[in-house]
């Protein structure tokens, strides 16, 4: 039986094809199709893409920005909907206290027991530690979730505040390529980390 968590309308239970995670202040769910621009928008202001360097068509726009940010989710249409088209393996960070959307972290598979994490807070969840549990939040999709043995994050050695978020959130150093190539095209000098679990599971919603 699902329970609802408190009058957000957020279940706690996964099901088939929909993850829900919870870290001591977020609450954490696979967003639907009707929220791809919100997930989008949450990482398209200026300071983000200084670091993510998204492709230009999926930067949301300054105004479009402001009204997914500061509109609560988890009610009105599509609130648990069907999973959106390549985002079964992310999850949207809500803020329970205010059901703000907080954030997103996504999954890119690489082979069948290893993926790549990536992740950002929305700019008013910034500077309060809490990317550390939306990384670990995305750890625990993987390997208690989905299954996946090996999750791996390439960080700008220059970004602090990442590292020390993957850091907290129980990834360590590991090897891999000196340079990252960005999806506008940019190349940036990148660390990695990884976490790797000697006992990967699927939960109760995977099919
Ligand atoms: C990366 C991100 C998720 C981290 O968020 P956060 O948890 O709010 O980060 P914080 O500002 O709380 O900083 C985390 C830690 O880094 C430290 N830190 C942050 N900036 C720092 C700096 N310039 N110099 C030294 N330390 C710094 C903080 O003091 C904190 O330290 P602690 O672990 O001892 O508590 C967030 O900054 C973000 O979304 N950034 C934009 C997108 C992005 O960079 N994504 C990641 C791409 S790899
Ligand atoms: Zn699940």
């Amino acid at each position: 039986m699902s329970v609802m968590w408190k009058s957000w309308g957020i279940r706690k239970t996964c099901s088939p094809g929909r993850h829900v995670v919870t870290t001591p202040r977020l609450v954490l769910r696979s967003p639907t199709m009707w929220e791809l621009r919100l997930v989008l928008a949450l990482g398209s202001d200026g300071e983000a893409q200084r670091r993510l360097h998204w492709a230009p068509e999926d930067v949301i726009p300054e105004d479009e920005r402001e009204r997914l940010v500061t509109a609560p989710v988890g009610r009105g249409r599509g609130r648990f909907g069907l999973p959106g088209p390549g985002l079964e393996a992310a999850l949207l960070a809500i803020d329970p206290a205010l059901g703000l959307p907080a954030g997103a972290v996504t999954l890119t598979p690489e082979s069948r027991d290893r993926c790549e994490l990536g992740g950002y807070l929305a700019p008013s969840y910034r500077g309060r530690g809490l990317g550390a549990e939306l990384f670990a939040a995305g750890l625990a999709l993987a390997q208690h979730h989905l299954h996946i043995t090996e999750v791996r994050a390439a960080v700008e050695p220059a970004n602090t505040a990442c590292v020390r978020a993957l850091w907290r959130a129980g990834f360590d150093p590991a090897a891999g390529p000196e340079k990252y190539v960005l999806p506008d095209g940019h190349v940036l000098p990148s660390a990695w980390f990884a976490d790797v679990t000697p006992q990967p599971a699927w939960c109760e919603g995977t099919w």
